[in-house]
């Protein structure tokens, strides 16, 4: 039922000076699973996902995007091949509408100029599938919170990635808007791998498939959501 493996790391490690904050990390993501990357503040989650996009290098180890070795790519690189490009609300342009936001980024990912009536296709497909075709030529500043978040979304999948990313999509949102917002991620999962660090255990477990828990820069579990929550170091570290 799992579709091929879109992204594989092997023995991924990494220091800031001293400081070891990955350690022999191995991790698999299968096209078509919503996985979620848990563990504590500090575990080095998002330096993960800084050295997957590519802008963090890894001391040592190797990273495979769709079967091929992107290690040493650029952030370019891997997101013109469909590599998670994530997009944040500080990227956004608030006095530009929904509409022309989301042009600008299907023209982004191309070094070769996408053709007017390509990103027109891309921004539409992506609109529809954010769920914010209602917003279309609403004033970017103008939308709600939880809006911007969905927008930064859609920005990303207007980029057509094989791949997201979403480091925290749901922090500062209310509890309806995460119910909505979960409920886009498993409507993108679909077309598109996913992976998905989340602080707020009930909504991710709820949507996850597959969770990989990290601690101090180590892969402590990866298994079935079901399991994570009973393996004594995942209790160890979220109940103490
Ligand atoms: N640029 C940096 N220079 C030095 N140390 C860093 C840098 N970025 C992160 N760190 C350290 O690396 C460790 C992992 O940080 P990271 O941000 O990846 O954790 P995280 O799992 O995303 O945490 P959180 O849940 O709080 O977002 C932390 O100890 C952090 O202080
Ligand atoms: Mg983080």
């Amino acid at each position: 039922m799992t579709g091929p493996c879109v992204l594989r790391l092997r023995g991924v490690a990494l220091s800031f000076g001293r400081v070891e904050v990955l350690r022999g990390v191995n991790l698999d993501v299968h096209a078509g699973v919503r996985h979620l990357l848990l563990g504590p503040n500090g575990a080095g989650k998002t330096t993960l996902f800084n050295t997957i996009n590519g802008h963090l290098r890894p001391s040592a180890g190797t990273i495979e995007f769709d079967g091929s070795d992107v290690t040493r790519l650029s952030t370019g690189q891997r997101a013109r091949r469909g590599l998670g490009r994530t997009f944040q609300i500080a990227s956004l342009f608030p006095q530009l509408t929904v509409w022309d936001n989301l042009l600008i980024a299907a023209q982004a990912p191309s070094l070769l100029k996408k053709g007017a009536r390509a990103a027109n296709a891309d921004a539409a497909a992506a609109l529809e599938r954010s769920g914010l075709a209602a917003q279309r030529n609403m004033i970017v500043g103008n939308l709600a919170y939880g809006q911007q978040r969905l927008l930064e979304i859609a920005m990303a999948l207007a980029t057509k990635p094989r791949m997201l990313l979403l480091d925290e999509p749901m922090a500062g949102l209310t509890q309806e808007e995460r119910g909505t917002f979960a409920e886009r991620v498993v409507e993108l999962s679909t077309h598109t791998a996913i992976l998905l660090i989340e602080h707020d255990l009930e909504v991710a477990l709820r949507i996850a498939e597959h969770v990989t828990v990290l601690s101090l820069g180590a892969v402590v579990f990866d298994g079935k959501p079901a399991d994570a929550l009973s393996a004594p170091i995942v209790k160890e570290i979220y109940l103490g």
